[in-house]
């Protein structure tokens, strides 16, 4: 612990809700930037159950998928002894900020975000106040710990710009309290479409499995899918494939595989047909889950050792996070406990 706390590094901070099956849209967008800048950062890294719960999720499935996301974050190459990582709920800061944030959010704002949108028009039995604060709560989980760089896709970069409001209504209002975090939004694969419906967003917890790629996909399952995935009736990659859905994606994807850029993989493959792309894509993606899902499966078989990263991790994480809301508190004009 004393390791970390003398570290000088800039914080780098993110999270995923733990809904539906971590898949191939999120490493790309944003854990295979966490593992690649992890060592010029101290990372926090976080599984974000709080927000998951802003649709309904079965108690059970939660709980098991908190881990298996927290297991799929250490398969990825994520640093345990370099990072903190933990549970966002084992940290009851967040949801102390998060009230303090709401008051420093406006309604016109929270009425412009469009994931609020989408998700209101998903869940329309079920559009209830957390789904509506949701961003508050997240510019609690960054601003807690005075974060520098925030790597996400394309889809968070509304919320990070509130986030930044946020914490610049705040800071001018009082005095600087909150480091105004940077979004870090990657060039290639900032946003990976669906499979199946090629003009939206990989989504993890898409209904349809065929519209997305679980990094816990076995092999003959990967290969199904990529078989299948939707592209158009020209059948052959040329230079303008790029900019078409579909295979436009697939392509994005073996780029990103293959650390490569997307018009080196066009002349690479230009005048071949479609399927033969799509086998070598799917081997691509074998290659790189295989190893993957073994690490997986070794950390699962483990939990005293998955409970006790997080553990450690939700124990640095809290000492962190006092530090900003006791900070925020006295600004406030909040008498401090125990002292009243
Ligand atoms: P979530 O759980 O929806 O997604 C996790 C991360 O994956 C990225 N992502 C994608 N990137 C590329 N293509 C896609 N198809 C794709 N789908 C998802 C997301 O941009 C995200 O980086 N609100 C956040 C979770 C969060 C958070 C935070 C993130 C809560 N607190 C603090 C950063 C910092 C969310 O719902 O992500």
């Amino acid at each position: 612990m004393s390791d970390i706390q003398k570290d000088k590094k800039p914080i780098l901070l993110s999270g995923i809700q733990p809904s539906g099956h971590l898949a191939l849209g999120n490493y790309v967008g944003a854990m295979r930037n966490w593992v690649q800048m992890q060592q010029d950062y101290l990372g926090i890294f976080m599984v974000v159950d709080m927000h998951a719960i802003t649709v309904r999720q079965k108690p059970a499935d939660l709980r098991n998928r908190c881990l298996s996301f927290a297991a799929q974050y250490l398969a990825a190459g994520i640093k345990p002894e370099e990072n903190v990582i933990f549970i966002q709920s084992h940290v009851p800061q967040h949801a102390e900020l998060a009230w303090v944030l709401n008051c420093y959010t406006y309604m016109g704002e929270l009425n412009r975000m469009t994931q609020f949108k989408d998700k209101s028009k998903r869940h329309e039995d079920n559009i209830n106040a957390g789904l509506y604060a949701y961003p508050a709560l997240m510019a609690a989980d960054i601003l807690l710990y005075q974060t520098d760089l925030v790597p996400v896709g394309a889809d968070q970069k509304q919320h990070l710009e509130l986030t930044r409001d946020i914490a610049n209504r705040f800071n001018n209002t009082y005095s600087p309290t909150f480091k105004l975090p940077e979004p870090f939004i990657p060039k290639a694969g900032a946003r990976i479409m669906s499979l199946q419906d090629v003009d939206k967003k990989m989504s993890k917890s898409d209904s349809n499995e065929n519209n997305y790629i679980s990094l816990l996909d076995p092999p003959d399952v990967l290969r199904r899918k990529i078989k299948r995935a939707v592209t158009d009736s020209a059948r052959e990659i040329t230079s303008e494939s790029l900019n078409r859905p579909g295979i436009g994606n697939l392509l994005s994807i073996y780029s990103v595989l293959n650390d490569m850029q997307p018009t080196e993989v066009v002349n690479r493959f230009e005048g071949q047909q479609y399927s033969g792309f799509k086998g070598e894509l799917a081997d691509s993606l074998v290659a790189f889950l295989e190893p993957f899902q073994q690490r997986y499966d070794k950390i699962m078989g483990d939990k005293g050792y998955l409970t006790g990263i997080l553990d450690e991790g939700s124990m640095r994480a809290r000492h962190m996070a006092s530090k900003t809301i006791s900070k925020v508190y006295r600004k406030l004009g909040f008498v401090p406990a125990g002292r009243s």
